[in-house]
């Protein structure tokens, strides 16, 4: 396995890569890499002949007083994941490859950001579609694979990548939980243990819609009203920031479950935020 620092050297590997024919996958990542971003990375080495990993803790995509500094950053840890997962490259920039001077370029997608996360996180989504961006044409991959976990971030990348005729396929692959329920995730690691086992109550309460759905309930009122009353259980959910569903296309909210909806949650919970969905079409059920 390669460990590139610099886009010439990424690039030189891919540009090798490529000449001989081989399928290139990427798997973008912020690293502290967990089981969920091993399946991305597992999924990646199945259908691609050639597999970079990108870390890369992005600054444009924290706010102010988020936790861009405290994020983990293990990054001989993450090395040897990516080693014994049959990574190929790993791309790990400093930011002054991938922010060389003062950035006047910015990629926005409209309207599906502006709900969700997006409502407390004005400027999150502009910082991720503006690196992915700026991934995909340094690495220029076949396919990219990202987690449904980050339902919008999904959406929104795909939108993008359409929008804008990016020569790639954007794979999403499934939530990975642990065994109580919780998805897996970077930030699960600043949960103590008592925090951690009322988080599972995430789930629980979408669970918990799910079974309301196939009881026949279809007003989002109803659902959110009794989601919450599970996630009120958990004494260290200090704040439910939002419980929507929405339309798993547009991302606006549904006053009737019909068709794809997707269901998404945010909570704080100690010194996390975290956010958990389901997908559900009830054209299928
Ligand atoms: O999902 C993440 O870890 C990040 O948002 C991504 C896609 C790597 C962009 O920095």
């Amino acid at each position: 396995m390669e460990v590139a620092r610099t886009i010439k050297s990424v690039r030189e590997f891919v540009k090798a890569a490529r000449s001989k024919g081989k399928k290139i996958g990427l798997a973008p990542t912020m690293g502290a890499l967990h089981i969920g971003h091993i399946s991305l990375i597992e999924a990646a080495v199945k259908e691609c002949d050639f597999v970079v990993v990108s870390i890369f803790v992005n600054p444009a995509q924290f706010g102010p007083g988020e936790d861009f500094q405290e994020y983990p950053r293990p990054f001989e840890a993450d090395l040897e994941i990516c080693r014994k997962a049959g990574v190929d490259v790993v791309f790990a920039p400093g930011p002054e490859q991938m922010y060389r001077t003062e950035n006047l370029t910015w990629v926005s997608v409209e309207k599906l950001t502006e709900g969700l996360c997006g409502r407390s996180r004005p400027t999150h989504f502009r910082g991720v579609t503006t690196v992915c961006t700026k991934l995909f044409n340094i690495v220029a991959p076949d396919t990219a694979f990202f987690g449904q976990k980050d339902a919008q971030q999904a959406i929104v990348i795909k939108r993008m990548a359409a929008d804008l005729n990016m020569p790639l396929e954007i794979v999403i692959c499934p939530t990975v939980r642990e065994p109580g329920g919780l998805a897996v995730s970077s930030r699960n690691q600043y949960l103590n243990e008592k925090e951690k086992k009322d988080a599972t109550f995430i789930y629980k309460s979408l669970q918990q819609c799910q079974q309301l759905i196939r009881d026949g309930v279809t007003q989002s009122d109803a659902i959110i009203s009794e989601m919450r009353k599970i996630l009120r259980q958990a004494s260290s959910i200090e704040e439910i920031e939002y419980i929507s569903v929405v339309d798993a296309e547009t991302l606006q909210d549904v006053e009737k479950v019909e068709g794809a909806v997707l269901v998404a949650v945010a909570v704080k919970i100690g010194p996390s935020r975290l956010i958990d969905n389901i997908l559900l079409d009830t054209s299928k059920e």
